[in-house]
């Protein structure tokens, strides 16, 4: 069962009617001294590949020859991308335990809070998307129902966005009306992908808590509920733009 409105949000307790809303994916439990490389990580000062278990390398080489179009690694509760080190399509085991050893400081906090709560610490392989910045959006769920939206990259400026803003509006409604349902917290923020291709199905990045210590993108309000039913975005000069999210 779900582990309330923190760990509730990490992968491994999704539903499968959540998962499906999201990419294919396979996780695995990783053993307590792989679970440790991680959360020592940057202490160690980044890890040799070949200290990780043989059979977590066996596991990232089944699921990468498998996957051949590549895989997006991330543990439950948070990946391993950092702003310098944006995401690549990890095509083999190799790859994969590089991006395992890094000394990256949000990966390895997660895993050591994990390590310390006596939690397992999943990994997770993703089916690679090509995502553009331009293409995530932050939706704030209350009730199982969305009530804002806003570009999740706040501090870039989309030109095109403006133009496609209704648009993308009513797709994530009608996303929305999916999650909704099967969903299987009742207040959370939900990260998804937009595709431009406009005939192309809306995908359930992630979902993290409705806390103040989530990302608010451009929802000042979005932890008090304070913010029109909108979709937010920036706009090159002036406010921030809105457009209202239709009913559902
Ligand atoms: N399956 C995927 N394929 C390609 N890129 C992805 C995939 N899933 C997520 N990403 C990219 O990586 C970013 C970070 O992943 P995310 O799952 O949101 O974890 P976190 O927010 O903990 O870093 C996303 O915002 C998105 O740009
Ligand atoms: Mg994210």
């Amino acid at each position: 069962m779900p582990a309330g409105p923190f760990y509730g949000t990490f992968i491994e307790y999704w539903p499968a009617s959540v998962a499906a809303l999201s990419m294919p994916q396979v996780g695995t439990v990783l053993g307590d001294a792989d679970a440790e490389l991680i959360a020592s990580c940057v202490e160690l000062g980044g890890v040799c590949p070949s200290r990780f278990s043989a059979a977590l390398t066996s596991w990232l080489h089944r699921v990468t020859q498998a996957w051949s179009q590549g895989v997006f690694l991330r543990l439950g509760g948070r990946s391993f991308v950092l702003p310098a080190r944006p995401p690549v399509p990890v095509t083999t085991a190799g790859q994969a335990l590089q991006v395992l050893a890094f000394p990256g400081e949000r990966a390895a906090r997660m895993a050591r809070r994990c390590v310390l709560a006596g939690r397992p610490l999943w990994l997770f392989a993703r089916h690679w998307r090509s995502i553009t910045p331009e293409e995530e959006f932050r939706l704030v769920v209350r009730n199982r129902q969305i009530t804002a939206a806003s570009q999740i990259h706040h501090r870039l400026c989309f030109p095109g966005l403006a133009g496609r803003a209704d648009a993308v509006a009513r797709r994530i409604v009608r996303f929305g009306a999916r999650l909704g349902p099967v969903l299987h917290l009742d207040d959370v923020i939900a990260d998804v992908w937009v595709p431009f291709d406009d005939t192309a199905g809306v995908e359930l990045i992630e979902l993290n808590p409705l806390m103040s210590v989530t990302g608010r993108a451009l929802l000042e309000g979005a932890v008090t509920g304070a913010h029109p039913r909108a979709l937010h975005f920036r706009q090159p000069h002036g406010p921030i733009g809105i457009v209202p999210l239709p009913p559902s």
